[in-house]
């Protein structure tokens, strides 16, 4: 049996952040033949180079890695608070940039902040929303919803939404107008607690040569 201790398991979610990461990763060697967020099969090894890759649904990603079901993983910021996991973040990525925020239909919009006290919330991050909505005194319900979080307001499941914007499309074609930012985003490289000290020193080149990759880039 191969020892768990020879490999490097790494998680990558799928959709909007897989590409990204794969070809980041490629550019300091780490990479398998075959990975693609496209294919059906979730595991995807590069034996000479002993690296795993799962590649599994965004939300769960730091749930492989508290687990130590993979070593290191790549995750948004968003998820990653909403999530609540004990994992360490190692580094900012800098891609996948988007910023979470309230919504409400634009004719519908109330003067102050203030006057959403007590409504209802669709959102996909309801902790964060919670935390976001407590430190400004209010208190409101929250829906929680898997996807599309737009329709929410549109058909009157709840007054407003808490959602991540990236380009602001999905607002204006439905009408929505963002009325409080809450927090930032981008991709982070996420390490399980204990695979971070028994495999110290290949997690810690993987993130100096990751920085050095990124810094150069930013320079260019
Ligand atoms: C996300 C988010 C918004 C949209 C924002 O949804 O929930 O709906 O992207 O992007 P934009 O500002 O560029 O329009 P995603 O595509 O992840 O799908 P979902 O509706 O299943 O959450």
């Amino acid at each position: 049996m191969k020892s768990e201790m020879e490999y490097l398991t790494i998680a990558l979610p799928k959709g909007k952040l897989f590409g990204l990461s794969a070809k980041l990763l490629e550019k300091i060697g780490y990479t398998a033949e075959g990975l693609s967020d496209k294919s059906r099969k979730l595991i995807i090894s590069n034996e000479e180079k002993k690296i795993r890759f799962i590649v599994s649904k965004t939300a769960d990603v730091p749930t492989y890695v508290e687990y130590g079901a993979a070593d290191i993983g790549v995750i948004g910021k968003d998820v990653l608070l909403e999530a609540e996991k004990d994992v360490y973040e190692l580094l900012d990525m800098g891609f996948g940039k988007c910023h979470l925020m309230m919504a409400v239909p634009k004719a519908e919009k109330r003067a102050k902040l203030m006057d959403y006290n007590h409504t209802r919330v669709a959102t996909k991050f309801p902790h964060i929303a919670e935390k976001f909505f407590r430190q400004q005194g209010m208190q409101m319900e929250y829906i929680k919803l898997n996807g599309s979080i737009e329709l929410g307001p549109i058909v009157g499941l709840s007054e407003s939404i808490v959602d991540i914007v990236e380009t602001g499309t999905t607002l204006r074609e439905n009408d929505l107008e963002e009325i409080v930012s809450i927090q930032e985003a981008t991709a982070r490289l996420i390490a399980n607690r204990v695979s971070f000290k028994l495999k110290f020193d290949r997690i810690h080149s993987l993130v100096e040569d990751l920085r050095k990759v990124l810094e150069a880039e930013a320079a260019q």
